[in-house]
């Protein structure tokens, strides 16, 4: 059901827009309130005055027809919109919200909403497939834009192929699914996180550095994870070439061990939770060589020397705060393991077998084992780092739960 939820639905111009008045009538009969925005041109295909009836509020066209209330109209509803689905969507409208062009009273209201935009797209199968559509689309979804794909099948200007508006049913089904998830997992609400994530680098002259294989997916898919959550997430990421997740509170890319130290404890007293999943250098050069090293005939050395532990710092000073860590071994992991959860004062370490296939550096899923301060293990099959994320945010609210008993 949907009730006491508030969609607006932006209808734009094409064949499909008969199709719109079936979502509308079947939202409104699961309890929604529903605002219909029309452009222009679907009011070529269908009345204001059907979706005025079946959605029992009036319909919005003109950016300045005559005021049916004394809000600003576009404002006020991008402000009540719980969720704003655009039912059909053309390649004009795509193109024109990709480019943040806003020049009638739909475009105007989806820029002012902050909710979450579910966009059904229907055109011509070559219009679909049109590289610059799809880069808008790809761009749409990069920033948060949820897409129900369209079908396949005879169009109605006779072309055979993909462009063709999903079902009323399925449409309706993504709405109710956006609803659902929404609610099921604000479990993290009013929780503070800070995430580590990615390699430290550590220079050697201006143009050698150490560093390791740490891609960043790991500790990015937990600080995205825990957005979804309703978690407030700052992230302190070292170099990555990864998309920054939406939705953080604080990103702050750092460069060596140190930068990450400090960025840490600047943080450190606002939060609740840290979660450890940068790969840190322990060691750095000696000496830093403002000039680039020559290179001679002989071998050469560079002498390292020990970076500070950040976790077992932290740990140091955990008051009350929530210490999670990961271990990254090639051998005698539970033992590894083991030993740094004491070490560094850790809540519960998560280890990871860098020797095996699917788990660790790089790769999209991870094998990971969580080991709590009491030494009790838990092991998990290879899943993605999404899911692995949201096993940590499980123990993690495992341990509140119990702190709070
Ligand atoms: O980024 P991906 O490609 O997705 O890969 C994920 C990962 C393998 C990097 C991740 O799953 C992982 O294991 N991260 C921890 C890597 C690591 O540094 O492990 P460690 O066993 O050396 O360190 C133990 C813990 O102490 C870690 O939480 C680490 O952040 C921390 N540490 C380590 C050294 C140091 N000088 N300071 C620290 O705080």
């Amino acid at each position: 059901m949907l009730n006491n939820k508030t969609i607006v639905v932006g209808v734009t111009g094409g064949i499909a827009v008969y199709k719109a008045c079936d979502v509308v009538s079947r939202l409104k009969k699961l309890g929604a309130n529903i605002h219909v925005v029309m452009t222009k041109s679907a009011t070529e295909f269908v009345s204001p005055m059907t979706f005025q009836t079946l959605s029992n509020n009036f319909v919005t066209v003109d950016m300045f027809e005559e005021v049916k209330t004394w809000e600003v109209e576009h404002i006020e509803l991008a402000k009540k919109a719980d969720a704003f689905l655009i039912v059909p969507a053309t390649a004009n409208f795509i193109g024109k919200l990709a480019n943040g062009i806003a020049d009638d009273m739909l475009t105007t209201t989806v820029m002012a909403t902050t909710s979450q935009l579910i966009v059904a797209p229907a055109m011509n199968t070559n219009m679909y497939k049109n590289p610059i559509v799809q880069e808008n689309i790809e761009k749409l979804k990069r920033h948060g834009c949820i897409f129900i794909d369209p079908t396949s099948g005879l169009l109605a200007c006779g072309d055979t192929g993909a462009g063709k508006l999903e079902t009323p049913e399925k449409i309706v089904a993504s709405v109710e699914k956006f609803f659902e998830e929404k609610e099921a997992k604000r479990d993290l609400e009013g929780i503070k996180i800070l995430v580590t994530a990615g390699p430290t680098i550590e220079s050697i002259d201006p143009v050698r550095y150490l560093t390791n294989r740490s891609s960043g997916k790991m500790g990015y898919s937990i600080a995205s994870e825990a957005v979804k959550r309703g978690a407030s997430v700052i992230l302190v990421s070292g170099k990555t070439d990864l998309e920054v997740p939406s939705g953080l509170d604080k990103y702050i890319q750092i460069e060596s061990a140190e930068d990450l130290y400090e960025a840490i404890i600047k943080e450190y007293n606002a939060c609740d939770v840290v979660i450890q999943s940068a790969a840190v250098a322990d060691y750095k050069p000696k000496t830093y060589s403002d000039k680039k090293i020559k290179k001679s005939d002989g071998d050469m050395i560079i002498e390292l020397s020990r970076n500070k532990d950040i976790a077992q710092e932290l740990g140091k000073i955990k008051g009350d705060k929530i210490l999670i860590g990961f271990a990254a071994e090639t051998n005698d992991l539970l033992e590894n393991a083991k030993r740094k959860i004491s070490k560094k004062n850790l809540d519960f370490i998560v280890a990871n077998d860098l020797t095996t296939e699917g788990a660790g550096f790089k790769s999209d899923t991870n094998i990971v084992k969580i080991i709590n301060s009491a030494g009790e293990i838990s092991e998990y099959p290879k899943l993605l780092k999404t899911e692995v994320a949201d096993v940590i945010l499980d123990s993690l609210l495992k341990i509140m739960d119990n702190k709070d008993k």
